[in-house]
């Protein structure tokens, strides 16, 4: 108990305890990507931790991927962040915004004028998704050209800057959960045949670049990243995670990157539970 009341270093940060608010989606936004005014409220309410790292935020329209979430492109959406890390900091407490590009786990009738979601390649995932008129089956996305992975990569770094403009105390990458950077890591969903595929390398090349391009913006020391090696959520499965991931972090080493958040990927017990996943397994 007594060190998980002392501060730590995270970055440039001191944190004044050791406990950390999991990044959860809450669908308090309205449909343009706003959060209502019940999000600096809901933060505020959990200051007390050491750092939160917010919801899942979609660095550009074309990276929702579920009903009300809120987007961090638009002078809107800004106001309404910054008016959360006032509300947040005032308590003392300090917040990461976690920057989540859906890819193909997402849906037409979320993205702008009807757009197919985009991934590495054109594999449509096993599935469904919530959306406005309720759950519908995933669709085969749009494989991306490697001119728009450019624009994805310069979106997440226009999203870092502004997350900083809003007053956020930095940003996490969403590399898990089977969501875009996970699509370009894992073998199942990455059948490239160009620098973004094939190879541990070049299907690790999104993330780098990404965690590049946003630590080049803001600073390495105001940026994490979350991974979930083999959790295989949103029908996503890599031939070789243990070399995959074991290459991946080995690159992270040298960025000196502010955290590397991994969820808990036991599996499932419902008899010795441990996390979020045996709860929801046990009931
Ligand atoms: C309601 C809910 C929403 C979630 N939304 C997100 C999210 O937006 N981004 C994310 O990375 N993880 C999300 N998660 C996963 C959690 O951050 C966390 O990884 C998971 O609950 C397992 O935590 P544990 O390993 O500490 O048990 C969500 C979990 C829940 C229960």
């Amino acid at each position: 108990m007594h060190s998980l009341f002392s501060q730590v270093q995270i970055g440039r940060l001191t944190l004044s305890n050791r406990m950390v608010m999991a990044p959860m989606t809450r669908s308090r936004s309205d449909d343009s990507g706003v959060p209502t005014e019940l999000v600096p409220t809901y933060y505020a309410q959990r200051a007390g931790a050491g750092l939160i790292i917010s919801e899942g935020v979609f660095p550009v329209a074309l990276g929702k991927g579920y009903v009300r979430t809120p987007g961090i492109e638009t002078a809107e959406q800004v106001a309404a962040w910054k008016q959360v890390s006032e509300a947040v900091h005032a308590r003392g407490g300090r917040i990461f915004m976690q920057l989540m590009h859906c890819g193909r786990i997402s849906h037409p009738s979320l993205l702008p004028d009807g757009s197919l979601p985009q991934a590495p390649s054109a594999i449509k995932p096993t599935g469904q998704t919530w959306t406005a008129s309720g759950l519908q089956d995933f669709v085969t996305p749009h494989a991306l050209s490697v001119v728009e992975i450019a624009a994805v990569i310069e979106g997440y770094r226009q999203a870092a800057r502004l997350a900083i403009e809003a007053g956020f105390d930095g940003v996490e990458l969403h590399a898990a959960s089977g969501y875009l950077p996970e699509q370009f890591l894992s073998t199942s969903s990455n059948q490239r045949t160009d620098e973004y595929g094939g190879s541990v390398e070049n299907r690790a090349r999104f993330v780098l670049e990404v965690l590049n391009a946003m630590a080049t913006e803001i600073g390495s020391d105001r940026v994490g990243i979350k991974l979930s090696p083999e959790m295989n959520f949103n029908d996503i499965v890599d031939a070789n995670p243990q070399e995959t991931y074991t290459w991946l972090v080995e690159q992270l080493r040298g960025l000196n990157l502010a955290y590397l958040q991994l969820p808990c990927s036991a599996p499932a017990s419902t008899t010795t539970p441990c996390c979020a996943r045996c709860s929801m397994a046990a009931t």
